[in-house]
């Protein structure tokens, strides 16, 4: 935590053509079940998951890990460790009997200041003090455009679907670029496939995965091998 701040893992799932979801807000499901058990492990690894109100009014996210695979014995019993969740909500849109607030596991509900959108370095700040190490984003274009015009990433977490959602679906962020020159620049790390999807790894152009990242840590042998349906 060099920068005083979590690891920010960004994940994305998108079409070949770069839409996250329909301009319905439907996104259930771009990717296929390999890809969202995938996505399970690099939660489980989070300190938190961060999403904001846009996905908590169309998705309804439960957010959490549900893999047993995933869960680690204390006192002799299987337990499935829940990152954090973080919801920014700055207008408190998000429904009160949304998931996340009512299925027990922990979640933290950021509202802005007076109706601000909240401070996204100020809450990496608090993330970085509760003894967050990486977090993982898990929202649409509105907060996943703010944290790249904001320059506030670590890694892209890409799942591509062979699959063409056309011009009216959502795009991956909204950033309102009008030139070439203000493109967000990143640097392919990985690229694997994880089941009929593409896994791209992408870092800062000026970086290498870190050392707690090259390798995934702590992931069951076979993890990545077999999934089921239902995860
Ligand atoms: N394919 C994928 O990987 C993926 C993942 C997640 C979601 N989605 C899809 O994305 C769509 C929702 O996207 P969305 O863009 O509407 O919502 P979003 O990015 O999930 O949430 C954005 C909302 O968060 C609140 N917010 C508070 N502080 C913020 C800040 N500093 N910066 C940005 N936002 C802040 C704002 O709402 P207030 O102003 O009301 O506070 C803002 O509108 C859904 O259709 C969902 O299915 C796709």
């Amino acid at each position: 935590m060099a920068e005083q701040r979590p690891y920010v893992r960004i994940k994305i799932a998108q079409s070949l053509d770069g839409r996250t979801a329909m301009a319905s807000g439907e996104s259930k499901w771009i990717t296929g079940p390999a890809a969202r058990h995938d996505v399970q492990y690099w939660r489980a690894r989070s300190g938190a998951v961060v999403t904001g109100a846009g996905t908590i009014a169309a998705d309804d996210p439960a957010l959490t890990v549900r893999n047993q695979a995933l869960a680690c014995e204390i006192d002799g019993t299987a337990v499935l460790r829940q990152p954090l969740r973080v919801v920014l909500d700055s207008t408190g849109r998000a429904a009160a009997d949304a998931q996340v607030f009512t299925d027990g596991n922990p979640t933290q509900h950021e509202q802005g200041i007076n109706g601000a959108r909240v401070d996204l370095s100020a809450l990496l700040g608090k993330l970085a003090s509760q003894g967050c190490n990486e977090i993982l984003v898990e929202a649409g274009a509105t907060l996943v455009g703010e944290l790249l015009r904001q320059d506030i990433w670590d890694e892209l977490l890409v799942y591509t679907a062979p699959k063409l959602l056309g011009s009216d679906a959502r795009p991956t962020a909204n950033l309102g670029l009008a030139s070439m020159a203000e493109a967000v620049e990143a640097k392919i790390a990985a690229v694997d496939q994880v089941g009929a999807d593409i896994r791209t790894r992408l870092v800062r152009k000026d970086r290498n995965l870190q050392w707690f990242d090259a390798v995934p840590m702590g992931v069951p042998a076979g993890y990545f091998d077999s999934f089921s349906e239902q995860s």
